[in-house]
């Protein structure tokens, strides 16, 4: 029997196909969204703000009690702001550390016990390249700063999960190609982003037999761009 996934940011355009991808595949899925709870198009959608602590440990406490087979998680939550240096205030800051770093940091504490108890569990993080090289962050610090919390939380929950058969995995993609990003940057070359689609199989790869064996993964999907 294949293995449940709870899966975060299930909504957005990287979310979408990643659920897609593992409904194809015969996954039973959790998937958190904000927009309407219950069973769409055969996923489980629930309705939880990720930012808010207490709400994420009851929602996953029951979750973990209901069905013990839980023991991954993708979790695609982010959001982006542009902002040098000079123009980003703590407000920013904040935001930003909360849409991108809380977000996954309050699944990974509520699951950590449950993972430990089952004798195991993988978590897939999501990262940017802002979020570990400076010259990419320079006119999005606040992003940038608050992926690179994502990606070190990735290095602490493999530090702390050697041995016990517990492991995280980032995933960094290059500009994806969103409706967004074709948006705000028209002239851009459409053909050298990444599909969703790609980074849906990249993130299904480290769940098969030989993606299974990798530790302290980082896969960088950056296409041509
Ligand atoms: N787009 C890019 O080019 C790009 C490049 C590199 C990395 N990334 C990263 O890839 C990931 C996915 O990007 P994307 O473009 O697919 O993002 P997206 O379409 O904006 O989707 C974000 C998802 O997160 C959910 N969300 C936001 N705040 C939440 C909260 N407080 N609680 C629960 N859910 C919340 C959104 O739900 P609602 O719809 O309800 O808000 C939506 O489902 C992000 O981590 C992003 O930083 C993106």
């Amino acid at each position: 029997m294949k293995k449940s996934i709870l899966i975060t940011g299930a909504s957005g355009n990287l979310g979408s196909a990643v659920v897609r991808k593992f409904q194809e595949e015969g996954y039973t899925l959790y998937a958190i969204a904000r927009g309407p709870e219950g069973l769409i198009d055969g996923v489980q959608f629930a309705n939880v703000d990720l930012t808010q602590e207490t709400a994420v440990g009851d929602y996953l406490r029951e979750l973990t009690q209901k069905d013990p087979e839980l023991k991954s998680a993708i979790l695609l939550v982010g959001a982006f702001a542009l902002g040098g240096l000079k123009e980003t205030d703590g407000a920013a800051l904040e935001k930003m550390i909360k849409l991108n770093f809380h977000t996954a940091y309050y699944v990974v504490r509520a699951l950590l016990p449950h993972f430990e108890q089952a004798g195991g569990g993988q978590f897939v993080l999501i990262g940017s390249r802002p979020g570990f090289q400076p010259q990419d962050a320079v006119h999005s610090v606040a992003y940038g700063l608050s992926k690179a919390m994502v990606h070190y939380l990735a290095e602490v929950i493999n530090a702390y999960g050697k041995g016990k058969g517990i492991r995280a995995s980032v995933v960094i993609p290059s500009t994806i190609d969103t409706p967004q990003n074709r948006e705000s940057m028209p002239d851009a070359d459409f053909s050298k982003w990444v599909p969703a689609e790609g980074i849906a199989d990249a993130i299904y790869f480290l769940f098969t037999e030989p993606g299974q064996l990798l530790r302290e993964t980082v896969i960088k999907v950056y296409h041509e761009s």
